[in-house]
């Protein structure tokens, strides 16, 4: 086995010449100790007259840190004394490097599913396996960083194959050429002739705007790009600051899921087949397919209605392919009319459908075609639920057309208002802004001198330059309010944010949606939707408290953390003393590198922040 030793211990030469030894771990921590206490010596010397309460904080949390090392070393030396092998769990085979759980088609067809629901997401049949850690691919590379590595990444990274180059014909997915060991998109490049820039200015002005800069301003600020080829258009409609999100059902090789998230830009598993997505209803501007591969005509419209429940009232379709054959189209156009769509542009290959602003057209025009469900069937939390054949008419505050959003970019006390009736208050929500944006200062102080500990920092100088472009894909997997999400985009850090609120949790989402933020539902006690080593930082607070209450096991969870975790990405888990201590311990077996850090004021919540490391085999 041979170990990546972050760079910043080659910088402090402890390995200088060498190999790295077998009891690396051992090694590691005597050298993080060496670190810690090089850094932790210097705050008592000139770095002392930095007044803020931050950097004052930082070197606290380091003077204990090193006690905490230090009791870990011992510990080590008692355990590599001994015959004790460390205990870490086993790494899984090859086959495993791009495991996504849940979606083992033989696994759903022995299981009974059929009729296209093999390639659904079940969970349920996942069978107990060892614990294993998933690895990378033999030639994995850190992925560039953005927006570098927007543009070009490592083939090795991805798994795809040269027919799929070959063969992508797709508006979104042409854009791609195959260099040496990269892949890299030309998304910037103003040569290319119809591509997706085209396609957003021609979408833009069947809308009745000038040009796609208008998008924002027109209340287009949340895109749902289904079937995104390799997330082109929505890397160019995230220039124009909005955010769009590429979903696509999983695939074993060519994933557009995969290869939209190794570019850094938002994606996630999903597709139309039996449930509904895990989305609250009213949640985009915009829902977006270009040859997206979903068969709009097929279950009696149900996926149109699904469209159309997560669509915001004024919200628009866009429909773009050559595969939209007369039949088709006069079907999708029935069910328009009955779901009160209009149909408000159609040039070539692109149509464009309006949902209403007025919720009572459901009442006078679906003429008993489509009926109007029942109360209890309205999606307080549609998590996977089997899709619905009635249009929900929602009465909710929330029906609010897009074009009367205010030009502002943070939401207005008067949008607050409204989820003021979905028991969230105005001071919990400033509150929690106000704390994440602390919250995140310290993570960033904690992470930097990890790996910055090359910069010693003189009296009078700033902090060294933050990790931005080490971080850009970052989960908050207990997101609340979306808080971390506002305090990334408050300090104008390079990063997008998935904003996660766990299943049983008080129901959040819709207000991070209405903030213009990605979030999703999920049921922690289950794996996430995305393939292995997509994001570069996963944020949990309170989370561990949460689960251990459902019942779940905090083993598993930290399992699928390292799975969805790249090489030498960050964990930072805030929660009380009790499940951070037990966290901890399973993070060894996860041969994460991990420091418990208390916070000054003595309560009792502790931080939890790890590193994954870098192996090969
Ligand atoms: C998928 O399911 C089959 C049948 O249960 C099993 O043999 C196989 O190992 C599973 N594959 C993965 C990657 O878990
Ligand atoms: C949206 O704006 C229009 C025109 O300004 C106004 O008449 C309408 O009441 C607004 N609708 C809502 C739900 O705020
Ligand atoms: C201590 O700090 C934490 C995190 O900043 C905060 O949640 C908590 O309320 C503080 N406790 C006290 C007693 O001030």
């Amino acid at each position: 086995m041979d170990v990546r030793i972050p760079w910043w211990l080659y910088k402090l030469q402890i390995f200088s010449g060498h190999r790295p030894p077998r009891n690396w771990l051992l090694l590691c921590v005597v050298s993080v100790f060496v670190l810690v206490a090089l850094l932790s010596s210097s705050s008592s010397g000139p770095f002392n007259t930095q007044t803020t309460s931050v950097t004052r904080e930082v070197y606290t949390n380091y003077r204990r840190l090193k006690e905490h090392t230090a009791s870990d070393y011992i510990e080590l030396k008692s355990f590599s004394s001994g015959n004790n092998d460390l205990k870490g769990f086993r790494f899984c085979g090859k086959e495993r490097e791009d495991y996504v759980p849940c979606y083992n088609v033989s696994a759903n067809v022995l299981a009974g599913y059929k009729d296209g629901e093999e390639f659904d997401r079940h969970c349920e049949v996942l069978q107990d396996q060892p614990y294993c850690l998933v690895r990378p691919p033999r030639d994995y590379k850190t992925p560039l960083s953005w927006p570098v590595g927007r543009d070009v990444i490592w083939n090795a990274n991805v798994k795809i194959s040269k027919d799929q180059f070959l063969s992508s014909g797709s508006m979104t997915k042409r854009l791609m050429l195959l260099e040496e060991n990269q892949i890299s998109f030309h998304s910037d490049d103003e040569l290319i002739f119809d591509g997706v820039k085209d396609h957003s200015r021609q979408v833009a002005e069947m809308i009745g705007l000038g040009s796609d800069a208008e998008f924002w301003q027109a209340g287009v600020r949340t895109v749902l790009d289904i079937g995104c080829g390799f997330g082109s258009f929505g890397a160019h409609l995230l220039s124009l600051k909005l955010m769009a999100v590429c979903m696509a059902a999983y695939e074993l090789t060519g994933s557009q899921v995969q290869l939209s998230l190794e570019r850094g830009l938002p994606a996630i598993i999903g597709n139309f087949i039996s449930r509904k997505l895990p989305f609250p209803s009213l949640s985009y501007d915009m829902i977006h397919c270009a040859q997206c591969g979903v068969s709009w005509d097929q279950k009696d419209g149900m996926f149109l209605i699904e469209v159309n429940r997560i669509l915001k009232p004024g919200g628009y379709f866009v429909l773009h392919g050559t595969s939209i054959s007369t039949e088709k189209g006069r079907l999708i156009e029935e069910l328009k009319h009955k779901i009160c769509w209009t149909l408000i542009g159609r040039q070539e290959e692109t149509f464009v459908w309006q949902k209403t602003i007025d919720p009572q057209c459901y009442l006078s025009s679906t003429q008993g075609v489509i009926p109007v469900c029942r109360e209890e069937q309205e999606d307080t939390h549609s998590y996977y639920q089997p899709l619905a054949s009635c249009v929900a008419v929602t009465a909710s505050e929330r029906w609010v057309p897009v074009q009367n959003k205010s030009s502002d970019s943070h939401i207005t006390p008067a949008e607050l208002e409204i989820h003021g009736k979905y028991r969230v208050q105005q001071d919990e929500f400033y509150e929690d802004f106000e704390s994440s944006k602390s919250a995140l200062r310290n993570y960033w102080s904690l992470l930097t001198p990890l790996i910055f500990s090359d910069h010693p920092k003189r009296p009078g100088d700033e902090d060294p330059l933050p990790p931005y472009n080490m971080i850009r894909n970052v989960m908050d997997m207990n997101a609340r309010f979306g808080g971390l999400n506002s305090a990334f985009l408050e300090a104008g850090k390079s990063a997008w944010v998935m904003n996660v609120v766990p299943f049983k949790a008080r129901n959040t989402i819709p207000l991070i949606l209405d903030q213009g933020f990605i979030g999703v539902l999920h049921d922690w006690c289950e794996p996430f939707p995305t393939y292995p080593r997509t994001y570069d930082m996963l944020h949990a607070n309170g989370l561990l408290s949460h689960l251990i209450s459902e019942g779940c096991s905090i083993t598993n969870l930290l399992l699928e953390m390292d799975r969805i975790l790249r090489p030498e990405g960050w964990v930072v888990l805030s929660d009380k003393l009790g499940p951070i201590e037990d966290a901890r311990v399973i993070t060894t077996q996860i041969r994460w590198e991990a420091r418990v850090i208390d916070l000054e004021n003595d309560s009792d919540q502790r931080l939890l922040v790890c590193q994954k490391p870098f192996v090969r085999k």
